[in-house]
């Protein structure tokens, strides 16, 4: 093999070790730790009068943080399967979870089933939920009263109201800072409580949004017998579903604007729709009210985020299906 090719080898196992591990250190410039919702948690955790516990804790990069901020106390403990700090011990901690701690901080490996499926990276057999970081939750929320995790910021539209992620979270803040330096990944960070919290407070930042269920009761129920179809050349209502680099620009317009599109079975970002609706300019005029009415009160919480923020220091949305066919609905 030319040295070239041996190069390119190598780096191509590189990153699919570090994919497979989830190995994306919390090293850019933005504190998660220095946010309002953060230190009342840490103060209910008595953060820094306990031993405190990172179980993914790779170089140690939130220990760091959290002592910049002055909320690192005296006591921590650190662990990774592959440590890359002096203060962290090797363990691997997903199968033998260190016991004894209440307080965790995290950003554990985040690793989604089909993503590893899909480009050959090993996943745990024995891992019940669709993504990693939800196995390592598990284990955290399991073995330690008080939980704080740098996790996926979609995490806030997978949770169902009767499973241990929500009865316990107290707070979920949705994260634009720059915290990577080796990924753009939407992110969020999570706050759990040892006992059933009433609701999930919202956050975007330092901006309070709502509450959970106060904020879930403006998404548009869905009738499951009426007819629209998406993806369908004989539609007369088109959709672009994705948000522009600059802005909110998700809208509803005439099939006629969004004809000239390459659309197939599988387009996810323009669309045209057929259904029992009669397209008029009031009525596309009435979607995109209800469109923007929703985003407003939700602060598009509920919408998938793509990766890189648009220039408006937010996260680009997606308009899924169903939520587009629930806002038809309404109109
Ligand atoms: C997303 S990185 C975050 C590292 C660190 N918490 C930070 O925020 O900078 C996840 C870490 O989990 C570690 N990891 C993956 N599987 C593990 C296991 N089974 N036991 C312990 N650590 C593991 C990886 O080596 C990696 O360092």
């Amino acid at each position: 093999m030319s040295k070239d090719k041996h190069i390119l080898a190598t780096d191509v196992q590189r990153v699919a070790k570090k994919r497979a591990r989830g190995c994306y250190f919390t090293a850019g410039l933005a504190n998660p730790f220095a946010l309002r919702a953060f230190r009342d948690w840490a103060e209910r955790a008595n953060l820094k009068n306990t031993t405190l516990l990172e179980p993914f804790a790779g170089r140690g990069d939130l220990l760091h943080k959290l002592a910049s901020v002055g909320l690192l106390g005296n006591s921590s403990k650190a662990y990774d399967i592959a440590p890359a700090g002096r203060a962290v011990s090797r363990r691997d901690t997903l199968r033998d979870f260190p016991k004894g701690f209440d307080v965790c901080v995290t950003n554990p490996p985040w690793l989604a089933r089909n993503s590893a499926t899909m480009r050959g990276l090993p996943f745990p057999p024995d891992c019940v939920h669709d993504d990693l970081y939800k196995q390592a939750l598990e284990l955290c929320l399991l073995h330690c009263g008080y939980v704080a995790a740098l996790i996926p910021e979609s995490f806030i539209r997978s949770f169902t109201r009767f499973e241990l992620f929500y009865q316990r979270c107290e707070s979920f803040v949705s994260l634009t800072g720059d915290l990577f330096c080796d990924t753009v990944h939407p992110v969020g960070l999570a706050m759990f409580a040892p006992t059933s919290s009433k609701d999930v407070r919202l956050y975007r930042n330092d901006d309070y949004l709502g509450c959970y269920n106060s904020l879930r009761s403006y998404i548009p129920a869905t009738d499951r017998q009426k007819r629209i179809r998406f993806n369908a050349p004989n539609g007369a209502l088109g959709l672009f579903a994705l948000d522009n680099t600059k802005g909110a620009s998700i809208r509803f317009c005439s099939a006629h604007e969004v004809a000239s599109y390459n659309i197939d079975v599988s387009s996810r970002a323009i669309t045209i729709i057929d259904g029992d609706f009669s397209i008029s300019r009031q009525f596309i005029n009435k979607v995109n009210k209800e469109l923007a009415n929703f985003r407003e009160k939700t602060h598009d919480i509920f919408l998938t985020a793509y990766r890189g923020l648009r220039s408006d220091g937010k996260y680009r949305r997606r308009l899924d299906w169903a939520q587009a066919k629930s806002i038809i609905e309404m109109a």
